[in-house]
């Protein structure tokens, strides 16, 4: 039995790291053990999510918490490190996505020897101002094995010199965090419990940095969803920094005079509940992105930039400006989508995975 490491840390990561631990815990070569940094901690942003996913509770709890971004991957690694110290290395240690936490555990096991793994490698939006971006850059330049999503995810590690050696496409392993609970999705009604309709409403998500920390930037967005709203009833679960953003600047109260649905950050089911009944998505989230685009749901993204570019080419995505906003939810409330099944997003990337694994193990 090969001991693998799977870190968890951010709200983003629960989706990705579950169905790999699943298919880990079923494997018979593998023994998944979860780490939790703590870089999200309130239940809704955390627990919740361990729960809906069906996963244990993590076998090892970092507790790092927030902090600015020096702090928050400083700490993470400081803990970490003492944490390997302990317990001696793992065979294998897999890190997700692009948050902090991300690429502090990778600069930990690199440099203790420890062959590392990053699960969505290769995506890139090319904005050196997102924390996400660099936490990509430092992770893929480490880590020894990278499983991508997509074939831009290859072709960008190929063109930044990774050899192709360490590259395998594995698909969208959110999407098997989706197939996974279809049915609890189907059954949660979330937005019956709200009394909307199915198509008659969409779904707010905002937390970006760029979008919510500058009064400008935060000010005209709230602008556009209050526009918006006269055209599609809004429900936005709000994210704890939005939340505190929102209060200090008490535009809060702007949302809701406007009438647009303030609500607590959603546990996974209850969120894409409202996802699959809503007409629209408007986000700056990544993953969600994905999400809209494989279940053929239109999404404004308010972004200048994606490191998901086959959301635009193959699904249902597009970048918007706050001023934009509205007349481009006109728009696409009026086209026909259908759902984008990008190769190797399917349900099955937890299985590839393992199955990596075990070549690189020489064990298949
Ligand atoms: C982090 C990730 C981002 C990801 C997002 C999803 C980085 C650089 N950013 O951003 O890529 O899209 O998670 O949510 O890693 N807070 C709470 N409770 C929590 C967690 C956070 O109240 O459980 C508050 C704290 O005030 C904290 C702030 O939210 O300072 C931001 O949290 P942090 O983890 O630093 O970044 P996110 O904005 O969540």
């Amino acid at each position: 039995m090969q001991t693998v490491w799977l870190i968890a840390a951010a709200r983003p990561n629960f989706m990705k790291v579950a169905p790999l631990f699943h298919a880990l815990a079923a494997s018979g070569d593998f023994t998944p053990v979860l780490v939790h940094t703590g870089q999200h901690y309130d239940a809704n942003m955390s627990d919740a999510f361990f729960a809906d996913l069906k996963l244990p509770d993590p076998h090892f709890h970092l507790g790092v918490g927030s902090g600015n971004h020096s702090e928050q991957t400083a700490g993470v690694m400081l803990a970490f490190d003492k944490l390997v110290e302990a317990e001696g290395a793992p065979d294998w240690l897999v890190v997700v996505g692009d948050v902090n936490s991300t690429a502090a555990c990778t600069l930990v096991g690199a440099k203790r020897g420890i062959p590392v793994v990053h699960l969505e490698a290769g995506l890139r939006s090319r904005d050196r101002a997102m924390p996400e971006e660099l936490n990509r850059l430092v992770t893929d330049v480490l880590a020894d094995v990278l499983w991508t999503p997509s074939p831009d995810g290859d072709d960008n590690l190929i063109a930044e010199g990774i050899p192709a050696t360490r590259i395998t496409r594995v698909g969208n392993i959110m999407l098997d965090s989706f197939e996974m609970v279809r049915p609890a999705i189907a059954a949660a009604g979330e937005a019956a419990a709200l009394g909307l309709a199915p198509r008659s409403f969409g779904v707010v998500t905002l937390h970006r940095p760029s979008n919510v920390d500058g009064d400008a930037a935060l000010g005209a967005l709230v602008e556009a969803l209050v526009a918006t709203q006269q055209r599609l009833p809004l429900v936005f679960p709000v994210h704890p920094r939005t939340t505190k953003r929102l209060a200090e600047t008490g535009l809060n109260k702007r949302l809701e005079q406007a009438g647009v649905r303030l609500l607590e950050p959603l546990p996974y089911v209850r969120f894409m509940s409202l996802v699959v009944d809503g007409a629209a998505v408007i986000t700056d989230s990544g993953g969600v992105q994905e999400e809209t685009t494989y279940l053929g749901i239109p999404c404004l993204t308010l972004r200048d930039n994606t490191e998901r570019p086959i959301t635009i080419t193959e699904g249902t995505n597009q970048l918007v400006k706050a001023a934009g906003l509205a007349a481009a939810v006109d728009q696409a409330l009026g086209g026909q989508w259908s759902p984008s099944r990008p190769e190797f997003w399917d349900g099955g990337t937890a299985a590839r995975c393992v199955e990596d694994l075990r070549r690189r193990s020489g064990r298949a």
